[in-house]
């Protein structure tokens, strides 16, 4: 059996960049992607001794017609491509009115075209190695901010809500053809995306999830145990606390749910 093959996005740094590693580390071909090439350069150096090879390419998520072609790159050279993770995402933190419309396009652009274009890149190559291999996945990184709207980061969430909504239809949807469609959903991580403004939630949960947190939490996504793929398990809270704010949304009214999120962003 040739060797698997994982497509990463915002690989340059963070969460991404660690995905790359790990699945690197593990013997994986990973094809990562950023539009940070000097980060992808540094990560090249950090994998070259890994047994995995990393493939680095300039990718703006924003752009469908260069996703296809790292793609079709990435393909052309293994044959085969199991696993895409749609990681690449900015997030504006502050008022909705602090930011003007272009800024919130903007964000739009990256957390919401940026995973379309991916899944639309991205699926004839998975379609293929599903009907050869028997198996091929898509992880999109959703956010615990999907389970409840979140002032001051109401953009933001709404575009992790378009995630969700796409994750739950396209594994429907493609799940007869072999394809796994999860998203993951970590609370506030460790990484350059949270640094330098605060909300009320950060201020209430804390920012305790690294990115290394987040990197295992989509290898367990790709190769589940048994017992979540018997449960048919799509999206995949990560960490203590998300996983109770996940499960208390479930089963509490929504008066409830609107509370405890209004309590916890100090609204
Ligand atoms: N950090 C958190 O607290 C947190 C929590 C939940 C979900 N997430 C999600 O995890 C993902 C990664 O976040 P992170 O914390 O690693 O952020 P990060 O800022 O550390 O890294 C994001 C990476 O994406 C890249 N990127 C930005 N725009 C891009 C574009 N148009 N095309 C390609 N690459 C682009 C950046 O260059 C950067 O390397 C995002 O989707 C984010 O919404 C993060």
């Amino acid at each position: 059996m040739s060797t698997r093959v994982v497509a990463v996005t915002g690989a340059a740094a963070g969460i991404g960049r660690a995905t790359a590693l790990t699945f690197a580390t593990r013997g994986w071909t990973v094809g990562a992607y950023d539009v940070d090439e000097a980060g992808l350069a540094d990560l090249a150096e950090e994998a070259a001794t890994l047994p995995g090879e990393v493939r680095t390419g300039r990718l703006d998520v924003t752009d469908a017609g260069e996703f296809e072609a790292r793609l079709a790159e990435l393909v052309e050279h293994t044959g085969r491509l199991d696993a895409l993770v749609n990681n690449a995402g900015i997030l504006l933190a502050g008022a909705f009115t602090d930011r003007d419309a272009e800024a919130h396009g903007r964000e739009v652009d990256i957390n919401v075209k940026g995973v379309m274009h991916g899944l639309h890149a991205g699926y004839p190559h998975l379609r293929r190695t599903a009907s050869e291999q028997g198996d091929a996945v898509v992880v999109n990184m959703a956010s615990a901010s999907a389970i409840y709207g979140q002032p001051e980061l109401a953009n933001y969430s709404a575009t992790k809500f378009y995630v969700r909504g796409v994750t739950e239809a396209l594994d429907l949807e493609w799940g007869p053809q072999g394809i796994r469609v999860r998203a993951l959903w970590p609370l506030f991580v460790q990484t350059a995306m949270t640094q330098g403004w605060s909300t009320g939630t950060t201020g209430s949960l804390g920012i305790r999830l690294t990115a290394q947190d987040i990197a295992d939490a989509v290898l367990l996504a790709v190769e589940p145990p048994r017992h979540s793929e018997a449960l048919h398990q799509v999206h995949f809270p990560v960490g203590t606390q998300t996983k109770v704010l996940s499960l208390g949304s479930r089963f509490s009214p929504a008066w409830l749910t609107r509370l405890v999120n209004k309590r916890l962003a100090h609204a």
